[in-house]
């Protein structure tokens, strides 16, 4: 089938890979037109593991292109998904005008029949208004169907969810829809779940709130842990063997991060205000998360002493391991409160120091884990990168000024950091002396 995928981020080139990979012509269209002379030359905007290998062997095998002309990939492609950003608005309701841009372009290069796909993340009924907006743009008599089919992909994992994902949702109006999208996802082997656009829009949006709603619950249980001296990692396996809830995002940590679950659920309460439905239970799951963030500084502060001109090095930025995203991520929080508190932060993350220099300008950046370790009163860790798990800590020690170390990602051994002589600090485990 022809593709054409308007967005060419995260989640577009992700997508526009993998179709082209599963044997498609696909089209990508992104108006950023340096992202888009990077990707015509081959390079990467972004860090995701095995993009660049997929991205170059589908453009090799004429599979794929890149252009920021939305009427090329509008003339050429019978399918066209949305995948821009959508990104949230100072009162949490998401911001739809790239959407809205993009729904008029589309429409007015229409010639005939075209299926146009809300790929982004965006609340119910945005599916009415673009619906809408091609309609007040489109030429007399060219048909067109709207449809919905959201993404479940991970960051860092991307390519891997994207062609074994759990589930492809599908909402769509028509029958002809509802073939094609069919037809595109044959060689993905999951079940596919049809429905009308609006129960799609909310399967995204429930999606997410739930799973943050599983990750803020572990982080409160993890707190009473740290009061009692339990073990939240012990809790968590204990909860998680029970089916009904399962074992996955029961990780505890210093707060989720991410462009997607704290807009997302900020959007979803917003949307269901709109409705008239007060979803108290989501505003409760996003405070938590800001507490979790504050309550993880604390163990900080409380192990410091006193903050000012302190030195402090910090393991990871990026928002998860394997990605360079800083969008939210609670390492960009910490690190401001920390230097707005006077103390001197070194840090280090494999892939995402150039984005973290655009906001984190008073940070030193250091070469790696043990240069940030040098002359350290503490080392923080706040992204779980597989590096990170094993490091020389003998060698660590003996660089630090004191041997601290305060984990919000719960990544090593409270035994194995007692015996190294390390003071260990992690979150909702008992501290071992
Ligand atoms: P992104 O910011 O990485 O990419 C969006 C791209 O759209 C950018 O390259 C931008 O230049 C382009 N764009 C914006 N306006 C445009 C326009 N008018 N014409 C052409 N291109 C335009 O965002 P992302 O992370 O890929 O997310 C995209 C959407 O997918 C969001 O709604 C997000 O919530 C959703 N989503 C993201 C993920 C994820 O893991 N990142 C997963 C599932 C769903
Ligand atoms: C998340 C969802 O997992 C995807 O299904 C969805 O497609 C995507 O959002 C989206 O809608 O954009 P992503 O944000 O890439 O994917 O990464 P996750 O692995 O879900 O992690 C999100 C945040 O939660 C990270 O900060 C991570 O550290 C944190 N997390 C995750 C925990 O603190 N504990 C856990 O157990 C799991």
């Amino acid at each position: 089938m022809k593709i054409g995928i308007i967005g060419t981020g995260y989640v577009g080139l992700t997508t526009g890979a993998c179709f082209a990979s599963l044997g498609n012509d696909v089209i990508c269209v992104d108006n950023n037109e340096e992202k888009v002379r990077m990707l015509k030359k081959g390079h990467m905007p972004i860090y995701e593991p095995g993009l660049e290998e997929l991205v170059k062997t589908n453009v090799k095998e004429n599979r794929l292109s890149f252009t920021t002309s939305i009427g090329d990939a509008v003339k050429k492609c019978e399918v066209i998904f949305i995948s821009v950003n959508t990104p949230p608005k100072e009162n949490g309701d998401a911001d739809l005008s790239a959407v809205e841009n993009v729904s008029e372009s589309i429409a007015r290069n229409m010639t005939s029949y075209r299926l146009i796909v809300e790929k982004s993340t965006v609340p119910v009924e945005t599916g009415v208004r673009v619906k809408q907006t091609i309609k007040a743009n489109v030429k007399k008599n060219v048909e067109f169907d709207v449809a919905s089919n959201p993404e479940f992909l991970r960051e860092g994992s991307a390519i891997y969810d994207f062609l074994n994902p759990d589930r492809v949702v599908i909402g769509v109006e028509s029958k002809r829809a509802e073939k094609l999208l069919r037809e595109l996802y044959k060689p993905v082997s999951a079940p596919i779940v049809v429905t009308d656009i609006r129960s799609a829009e909310i399967i995204k949006h429930a999606s997410n709130s739930f799973l943050a709603s599983k990750i803020s619950f572990i982080n409160l249980i993890s707190r009473i842990c740290d009061k009692v001296g339990a073990d939240v990692n012990k809790v968590a396996e204990g909860i998680g063997l029970d089916r009904r809830i399962g074992k996955d995002f029961l990780r505890p940590g210093a707060g989720f991060g991410g462009f997607c679950f704290p807009k997302d659920l900020a959007a979803f309460i917003h949307i269901a205000d709109k409705l008239g439905v007060d979803m108290k239970m989501l505003r409760a799951v996003a405070e938590a998360n800001e507490d979790q963030k504050d309550y993880f500084l604390k163990l900080i502060e409380d192990n410091l002493w006193n903050l000012k001109n302190k030195q402090v090095g910090v393991l990871g930025i990026a928002f998860k391991p394997d990605t360079d995203d800083i969008r939210f991520a609670p390492a960009i929080d910490i690190i401001l409160k920390l230097e707005r508190e006077g103390v001197k932060v070194k840090a280090f993350d494999p892939q995402a120091m150039q984005n973290a220099k655009s906001v984190l300008n008073g940070t030193v950046y250091a070469k790696d884990a043990y240069d940030v370790a040098k002359g350290a009163e503490a080392l923080v860790i706040l992204t779980e990168w597989n590096e990170f798990r094993q490091l020389d800590f003998k060698r660590i020690k003996k660089l630090m000024k004191r041997p601290l170390v305060i984990d919000g990602r719960n990544i090593y051994s409270p035994e194995k950091m007692r015996d190294l002589g390390f003071q260990y600090i992690s979150i909702g485990r008992p501290a071992i002396s």
